[in-house]
């Protein structure tokens, strides 16, 4: 059977991906954001896994006001960057995995989440940002990727709750695929930060780091919390951290299993808009 073996959460800010595909990662501004991911791209190198299953969010590229999926599970083939305005990222384009995001979406689907499948769909720096940040810069992904988007962008949005117990289901997904594959679920967006109005800036680094405590210690405490909490303390786009819940809610001490190793933990501020923040959790054998 297919084993969960970690869990990666990571901001995504888009800014990020043009100092990499600029050749700006060495400019002190942004030196102080990529040492952060040096661990990271080392022990992704160490721990590769067969396929990582990528939650993350669209911003208005694939999907619009016309077609709002709540929860969209990409089961193509591949995946292309999106272009976002000044054309696609220079970065690889995604290999999927049909088999293993088929059954995830039969299993899922049955244990009562409703998933739209996408059988097509153009990914965003939601998606490659958090990719490059793991990878740095590649003429390949390290393995398939099954992109699963969740609209937080317009309301109403699944709930801290929802997103927690659908990582729940997606791990019962994922240990029923009669596969001995070697799975990581990514959650990825937040932390704190507003782009637009009065409060266009807000920052909060105490929430943010309270976020990172109880993420990994009390998960399902953190789940409910209400949506109203994150817009008002993390902001408006702060919302994108329900997101993490669904890789949280994926990993073993969920279902009575043990507490996951802190792999690393890391937190600054700024990056463009945002504060970025990055854990990863290894479930232990
Ligand atoms: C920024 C952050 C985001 O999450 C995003 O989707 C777009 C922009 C920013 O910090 O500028
Ligand atoms: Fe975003």
């Amino acid at each position: 059977m297919a084993t969960i073996t970690a869990s990666v959460y990571t901001s995504h800010v888009p800014a990020i991906g043009a100092a990499l595909d600029l050749g700006k990662t060495h400019e002190p501004y942004w030196q102080k954001v990529f040492a952060g991911y040096e661990f990271s791209k080392q022990w992704l190198k160490d721990n590769r896994p067969d396929v990582i299953f990528l939650v993350y969010n669209d911003h208005a590229n694939a999907f619009s006001l016309e077609l709002i999926p709540t929860f969209a599970i990409g089961t193509a083939a591949e995946f292309t960057p999106a272009d976002e305005g000044w054309g696609p990222r220079p970065v690889p384009k995604v290999i999927g995995h049909p088999e293993l995001a088929s059954h995830i979406a039969q299993s899922v689907i049955q244990d009562d989440f409703d998933l739209t499948i996408v059988n097509r769909m153009d990914v965003d720096h939601g998606l490659t940002v958090p990719l490059s940040l793991m990878c740095g810069k590649t003429e390949a992904w390290p393995c398939p990727v099954i992109p699963f988007a969740v609209n937080v962008v317009q309301y109403p949005v699944p709930s801290g709750q929802r997103c927690f117990r659908l990582g729940q289901a997606i791990r019962r997904a994922i240990e029923s695929y009669d596969d001995p594959l070697k799975v990581q679920v990514w959650g990825t967006g937040g932390m704190s930060h507003q782009l637009q109005g009065p409060r266009a800036g807000l920052i909060n680094r105490e929430f943010d780091n309270a976020f990172l405590d109880r993420l990994i210690a009390d998960p399902e405490g953190l789940s409910k919390m209400p949506h109203i909490d994150y817009v008002r303390e993390a902001g408006s786009e702060g919302i994108e951290l329900v997101m993490w819940l669904i890789a949280r809610g994926a990993m073993a001490d969920v279902a009575g299993g043990k507490p996951p190793k802190v792999a690393h933990r890391f937190y600054h501020v700024p990056a463009s808009n945002t504060a970025v923040g990055h854990l990863i959790l290894e479930n232990q054998r």
